[in-house]
């Protein structure tokens, strides 16, 4: 069992290879972000109050996303944790170690997904998600079939998140390097950081990833 951070800014990849590791290796893919959406679907109070904040591209609260985050670790992972978009700052990243510490879990490495800020506008505006198994296209790199059907589901509701345009990007790029981007030292530090290139072909990534494991 094996437990493993995604780390990279928004658009490096972080949710298509996750899924990947989910299917291959029976991982749980702990997503804050798709947390917080599903929170919002909901209706809950709490996914009423981060919506705006997500939406402008702002990081939501640490209290909100490790008191999510704790919930899921006590559920237990048989193949072991992949944390997606989360941590994002120091303190969750503390949070974090602390969490696995009382669970009796360990890290054993920090993927950062490496990849040119230019990239991202073109990643980010030709993002779409299948409403019904979650699975990542894109318009150019990973279209839709034909008949318009998820070729993993065969649903046809296909999504486009609120915060996936360039004003947003722009708010979640500045969060990222202002805030996200130090834990990459914080794990360096720590022995913990691996690094991939996130602009190669998705397959390629996979492998990098793959060796990264082993
Ligand atoms: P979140 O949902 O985590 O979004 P993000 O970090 O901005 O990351 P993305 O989902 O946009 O990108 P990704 O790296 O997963 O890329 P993907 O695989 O989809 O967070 C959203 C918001 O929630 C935050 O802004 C914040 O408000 C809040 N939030 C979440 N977690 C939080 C936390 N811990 N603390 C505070 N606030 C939090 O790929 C992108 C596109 O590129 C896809 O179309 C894909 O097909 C394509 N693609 C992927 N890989 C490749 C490749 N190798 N080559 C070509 N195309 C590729």
């Amino acid at each position: 069992m094996i437990n493993i951070i995604l780390l990279g800014p928004p658009g490096a990849g972080k949710g298509t290879q996750a899924r990947h590791l989910v299917e291959t290796r029976g991982m749980v893919q702990l997503s804050t972000g798709d947390m917080l959406r599903e929170a919002q679907a909901n209706g809950s109070e709490m996914g009423k109050k981060v919506a705006a904040v997500i939406e402008r591209g702002e990081l939501v609260t640490d209290e909100i996303v490790i008191g999510l985050i704790r919930e899921k670790i006590a559920e237990g992972a048989k193949g072991g944790f992949i944390f997606d978009g989360f941590p994002r700052t120091l303190g969750q990243a503390d949070a974090l170690g602390d969490l696995l510490a009382e669970t009796g879990l360990k890290l054993d490495a920090v993927i950062e997904m490496a990849v040119d800020d230019a990239a991202l506008v073109a990643r980010i505006t030709g993002r779409s998600t299948c409403g019904g198994c979650g699975e990542v296209y894109h318009d150019q790199t990973k279209p839709w079939a034909a008949d318009g059907k998820c070729t993993n589901c065969g649903s046809t509701d296909i999504k486009r998140r609120a915060d996936d345009n360039e004003d947003s990007l722009k708010t979640r790029l500045m969060e990222y390097y202002k805030k996200t981007s130090p834990l990459l030292g914080y794990y360096y530090a720590k022995g913990d950081l691996k690094s991939v290139d996130g602009l190669v072909a998705i397959d390629e990534v996979k492998a990098a990833i793959g060796k990264v494991l082993g």
